[in-house]
């Protein structure tokens, strides 16, 4: 067993038993109104069973406004959901494993037809991928979403929750604050000079969230470290940002890639064209001759024009990272063998390591790396299946294991 990954680390005061994290990742098994039922408590206690250091839940939304596409997707907005919440916590400590809820608004990556109102955003152009216009947010209403975001990590907290980690990655709202590309506004949340970043509204919530809960309640980010939209990021916006989050001191720094624009770029692997059109809400079709002709040819087009899998595809971002800060550093994306995710600590490119599909595929994968005398390689060949299952409203789960 190596001693680097299953030694003990801190995140703020927070102690985690090894470096092994699940990232956040959507459950699908939750009832309309965002409670969580059997299934939410069954995956997160299986995890917590089979040696998992730290548990980040699917992002959790913290207003109807701010929900996302999929249907079963928890919510953290009031206090009725914190006995229902307090169980699940319950059962994940008694294992001696930590749970983090990640909390998030989508902004415009959401459809009008789940919040009953236009997508509120920094922008008003619409994501390549919803394609629903946004109305630009005020000023006031940017104030209303950082009070939902401490209030929901003030009920977390409540509710057992370790910590809570802002989703500001993948194009959610705080990252469409963000990047110049989806912030045109002209009030204190636009983009300064200085850094080129939209700072503002991530900062501000990680203070109310600080002022609501306590400064030791530990408030963890996820970031992307690139994007594909049309500006420039990495490296020298990238550098900004985790000096922001350094100077503010946010509790650990999650790093993972892009946004819903290019969705497959923030997952790599392979696409399912056949659940696309059959499940998920955007490209929905019935026809059989369409699923089949274009299932032929457009998969092989759709997949030449994203970024192609490779391990550990996100750890160039956390490297980066850790020259600029002293905050522990989690790198996701793509790591599926134990010697990958040893070397990746041992060369101090990141501080812990998190994985979401392997978990998907195999809950107990952080016992069998735990008790495999030499490397273990995960069983996930990032079908996808579990992606583009999101949109049917089941639980998630591995479609391919045998
Ligand atoms: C089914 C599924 C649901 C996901 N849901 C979330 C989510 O709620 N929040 C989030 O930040 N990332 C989410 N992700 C992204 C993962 O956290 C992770 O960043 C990405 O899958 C790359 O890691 P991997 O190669 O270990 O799967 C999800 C991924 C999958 C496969």
């Amino acid at each position: 067993m190596d001693r680097l990954l299953f030694s003990s680390c801190n995140i703020g005061n927070m102690t985690l038993k090894n470096r092994i994290v699940r990232s956040a990742t959507y459950e699908g098994a939750c009832d309309a109104e965002g409670y969580p039922g059997i299934s939410y408590s069954r995956i997160y206690k299986t995890l917590a069973m089979n040696e998992v250091g730290m548990i980040i839940t699917g992002f959790a939304f913290v207003s109807k406004a701010g929900r996302a596409m999929q249907t079963r997707q928890a919510g953290i907005d009031k206090p009725e959901k914190i006995e229902y919440f307090k169980k699940v916590t319950d059962e994940i400590h008694k294992y001696g494993c930590r749970i983090v809820m990640q909390i998030a608004h989508t902004g415009r990556q959401t459809l009008e037809k789940i919040t009953n109102s236009a997508p509120l955003s920094s922008t008003t152009k619409p994501s390549l991928y919803f394609r629903q216009k946004p109305r630009l947010i005020t000023e006031e209403e940017t104030e209303e979403i950082i009070g939902q975001f401490a209030e929901s990590a003030y009920l977390a907290k409540e509710a057992g929750f370790d910590g809570v980690q802002l989703h500001a990655a993948h194009g959610y709202l705080l990252h469409q604050f963000l990047l110049p590309e989806t912030n045109i506004l002209k009030n204190r949340f636009g983009i300064d000079k200085k850094t080129g970043l939209g700072t503002a509204l991530p900062g501000e919530v990680f203070d109310a969230v600080k002022a609501r809960c306590g400064d030791s309640f530990p408030v963890l980010v996820k970031i992307s470290g690139d994007h594909n939209l049309p500006g420039n990021f990495f490296p020298d916006k990238f550098d900004n940002l985790i000096r922001f989050l350094n100077e503010k001191r946010f509790d650990a720094i999650e790093i993972s890639y892009g946004t819903m624009d290019y969705a497959l770029n923030i997952f790599r692997g392979d696409i399912n064209l056949d659940k696309v059109f059959t499940y998920n809400p955007m490209f929905r079709t019935d026809s059989k001759l369409m699923k089949t002709v274009s299932g032929l040819f457009l998969k092989k087009l759709i997949i030449s024009r994203f970024i192609k899998f490779a391990p550990a595809y996100n750890l160039r971002y956390a490297e980066r990272a850790k020259k600029l800060t002293d905050i522990p550093v989690i790198s996701v994306g793509g790591f599926r063998n134990k010697n990958e995710i040893e070397s990746a600590i041992k060369n101090n490119s990141a501080d812990l390591i998190a994985l979401s599909r392997p978990f998907i595929c195999e809950p107990d994968l952080a016992k069998k790396f735990m008790e495999a005398p030499g490397d273990y390689e995960s069983q996930c060949k990032n079908c996808n299946d579990c992606v583009f299952m999101c949109d049917s409203g089941r639980v998630t789960t591995c479609y391919s294991k045998k």
